[in-house]
């Protein structure tokens, strides 16, 4: 098979590029040893930066955001049981968009595959040789059983968290920072809690209830990270979030059918640098962050962004330049999300070795932040996302 960028990686990151690049007319081959429905019944976070619902919507990328999403002007911060509304829309003038990560990647993929791109899921064996010459090369089993080689020019790593792509980088430093806690995760059968988000840090944990649909709620709690999903029945589950959540407002969920369950360890995560003679990483591939604020997927889309005119600029020019600066260029991006991801994180969640001290002053930090115009306003920059042409 010959192309001109071999992505190894068939999730939200390696399909936007893919689209990317076919709207400027260069050919990709974007390979993933996940199904397609592994990848599309896997639950990931659901919230969307108004840059990323541009870039989705203003490509043809995909067009059921503005009608099946749900649009944002914010978020509330609980903590001593009362809730504190942070409005984005008025502090920054933007919003977000609550469109699941699943939905995005069927949608994306479902583009690909109507306009003839070649996005082969369900391979084995991926291997890639050559990243230093011309001809890079891809071997992989196909999901048939074939053994196929991609002959291309460039090759993306997007294959994930657990990239195999990134350990061709020689010299690499991994910056790594792990958290003493997981969260628990639940789709449950209920409806909206809240007309937003709420982030909570409550005396003995973190909570997040989020949202999918009039009909199903997605809902986080803080959990140790040796917690398996059927350590916990549905009923410690409930009276978990209540325990959480409980203060002087009376704020309580309203129960129902949890119909899935799963635990997310989570750490944060780069890998520098992010490229290297002909191979360049994006999304989790390099870098990946805590939940906490929803940045994994926007800082996909926004890498895929950059990477993207760079290639096209290459393919068309024979101009490398853009490229070879694409891994510094995404960093900046990639390092603020990594500092609000881990401050969100801290801030919000219970240290188990915290003291009276610890616990004071996180309350103190929350108290600053949502008693300070400005603090709020840099929360809702971070939130809703920095703009795209600050980096390219
Ligand atoms: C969701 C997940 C997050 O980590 C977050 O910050 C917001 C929403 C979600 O799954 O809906």
């Amino acid at each position: 098979i010959r192309t001109t960028v071999g992505i190894v990686g068939g999730g939200p990151a390696g399909l936007m590029l893919s689209h990317l690049l076919a709207r400027d007319g260069v050919d990709s081959v974007v390979l993933d040893n996940r199904t397609h429905d592994t990848i599309a019944t896997t639950h990931r976070a659901g919230i969307l930066e108004a840059g990323s619902v541009r870039l989705l919507t203003q490509t043809g990328a995909i067009s059921r955001i503005p009608t099946e999403g749900y649009e944002h002007a914010g978020i509330y911060l609980r903590f001593n049981g009362e809730n504190h509304h942070i409005d984005f829309k008025e502090l920054v003038g933007q919003t977000v968009w609550l469109y699941p990560q699943n939905d995005a990647f069927i949608d994306l993929a479902a583009t690909r595959a109507r306009d003839g791109g070649d996005v082969r899921f369900g391979v084995r064996d991926v291997t890639v040789e050559g990243i230093e010459t011309e001809r890079p090369m891809i071997d992989f089993t196909d999901a048939d059983g074939t053994a196929k080689r991609i002959e291309c020019e460039m090759v993306v790593g997007a294959d994930g968290s657990r990239s195999k792509c990134r350990d061709l980088v020689p010299g690499r430093v991994k910056h790594t920072m792990t958290y003493p806690f997981a969260w628990f995760g639940i789709l449950a059968k209920t409806p909206f809690q809240a007309d937003e988000l709420i982030y909570c840090h409550g005396e003995s944990g973190f909570a997040l209830i989020s949202q999918r649909t009039p009909e199903i709620q997605r809902m986080y709690f803080q959990c140790d990270p040796s917690t398996t999903a059927d350590d916990w029945t549905d009923e410690q589950i409930w009276d978990r979030f209540d325990e959480i959540l409980a203060g002087p407002d009376g704020f309580r969920l309203q129960r129902g059918e949890i119909i899935e369950k799963t635990v997310l360890q989570f750490r944060s995560f780069v890998q520098e640098p992010m490229q290297h003679g002909n191979l360049f990483l994006a999304g989790d591939a390099a870098h990946t962050v805590p939940p906490t604020g929803a940045k994994g997927l926007n800082l996909a889309f926004a890498d895929v962004a950059l990477l993207a005119p760079a290639l096209v600029r290459w393919a068309r020019l024979g101009d490398r330049s853009e490229l070879d600066t694409y891994g510094e260029r995404a960093a900046k991006r990639i390092w603020k999300a990594q500092n609000f991801s881990y401050w969100m994180t801290q801030m919000l969640h219970t240290h188990t070795d915290a003291n009276s001290f610890t616990t004071k002053r996180q309350l103190g930090e929350l108290e600053s932040v949502t008693s300070s115009k400005d603090s709020m306003k840099y929360l809702a920059e971070c939130y809703t996302g920095w703009p795209y042409d600050l980096f390219t």
